[in-house]
Formats: structure tokens, sequence, C-alpha cells
């Protein structure tokens, strides 16, 4: 796998993870699974940072500090980015957040837009877009499509499970996004659904099932 495919491999995401593959997991605690999981990857997604000096005092004496020079945007793709949001903004409270609103078709699995708002400074921030599902890979690369037009160029992905095929289209579509996922499973099933995976994640983290 290239570098810019991060499989995250700490034992917290996998112990979280099979709480939110275990289909008699409830909501509450599959929502609770999914901001913690979405913790752990923030921390790594925002590893590279840019920090700047910045001078304080202690009460002891005055010093350096670091603080982020970077502002960052928090892009969810509706709706089941949304449950990844919260604790984006937990590690990064002054993001920004924009929202870009797709459904797969079920037939066609073709991403289909309704929405779409982006803060208008997107250009000059660290984007962070979230999806817990990168599955064919065809709502990540039509959202960052979206975002590339609003000229931004400093974009990561930041999902939950990946298979396989998608992170292969999205690193053909967008070599210059790096991803971040909290597993690789093994495969896509003929409806197009992560296998082992969670089923689908919008439905389980709002009870639309
Ligand atoms: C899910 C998921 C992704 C997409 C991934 O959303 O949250 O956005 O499928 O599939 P892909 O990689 O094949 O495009 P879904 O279309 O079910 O919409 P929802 O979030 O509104 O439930
Ligand atoms: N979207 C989901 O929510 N789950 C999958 O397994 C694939 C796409």
């Amino acid at each position: 796998m290239d570098k810019m495919v991060n499989i995250l491999t700490h034992p917290l995401i996998a112990h979280k993870l099979t709480i939110m593959r275990d289909k008699n997991t409830s909501v509450k605690d599959f929502r609770e699974c999914a901001h913690e999981v979405a913790l752990l990857i923030g921390y790594e997604a925002t590893k590279d940072l840019i920090l700047s000096d910045h001078e304080i005092e202690t009460p002891i004496t005055k010093t350096i500090g670091k603080t982020i020079e970077k502002q960052v945007a928090l892009i969810p793709i509706l709706r089941a980015g949304l449950g990844m949001v919260d604790a984006m903004m937990d590690l990064i409270p002054a993001a920004k957040i924009g929202h870009i609103g797709l459904y797969r078709n079920e037939e066609t699995l073709e991403p289909v837009e309704y929405y779409c708002k982006l803060p208008t400074d997107i250009a000059k921030r660290q984007v962070l877009v979230l999806d817990p599902m990168l599955a064919t890979g065809g709502s990540a690369v039509a959202a960052i499509n979206f975002i590339k037009k609003r000229n931004a160029n400093n974009i990561k992905f930041c999902c939950i499970i990946a298979a396989p095929e998608g992170i292969k289209v999205l690193r053909e579509a967008h070599p210059d996004v790096e991803i971040f996922c909290g597993a690789l499973d093994e495969k896509l099933n003929e409806h197009g659904y992560i296998v082992p995976g969670l089923g689908d994640a919008g439905d389980r983290l709002f009870g639309t099932l």
C-alpha cells in the first residue's frame, strides 16, 4: 500500500469497530463508537498540521509555544459523515464546516448530489473530508471534485472503513489526497456494500433501518 493510504491499526479502533460491526449494537452505542473512532482518526489525520511560533508568558517565564497556522475545514458527506463531525470539532473547535449532500443511487451505485455549501475561504484551509464508508469510491471522488472546483488543494479523506475498490478509485482520481481509515475490509458485495463492513452507516447512525 502506498504511503498516501494510512490504515490505522490502533487497538482502541479495532475494539470499537467490533462493536460497530455487530448488528445487535444499539444506535446509541454505534453513534458513540463512531464518535470515538473519528477522534482517533482525527488525531492521526492532523499529525502534520503546520505550526507557527507564538510567544506567551507562563506563570514562571516567557516562552515560545506552538499554534496551528493553517486553518481547517471539515466537510462531512451527508448524511453519514455527520457522525464524525462532533469528534473532529472536539479536536479542532475553530474549524469551519462545509456540507456536501450525496446519496448513492441504489441501482447504479452512482452518487447523486443534493446539497453543497462550503466555506468561502476553503482554498486557504486544510480540508478534512469525512465519510465513514469508502465503498466504490464514487461518493468520495464526487465530493472531492466539488471541493477542488473551489480551489482547495490541501485535502485529506477520513473514513472508518474502506474497501480496496474504493481506495483504488479514489487514489486514481485524486492522487494528491491522503486517505486515513480505521480498517481496510475485504471487498464489496454485489450491492456495493463493504464486506464484512457494518451495513449502511447512515441507517445505523440515525436509526433509519
Ligand atoms: C454511504 C456512505 C458514503 C457512500 C459510500 O452513503 O456514507 O457516502 O455510501 O459509497 P460509495 O463509496 O460506493 O460511493 P449513502 O449513499 O448510503 O447515503 P446516506 O449517508 O444518506 O445514507
Ligand atoms: N455505504 C454504506 O453505508 N455501507 C457500505 O457498506 C457501503 C456504502
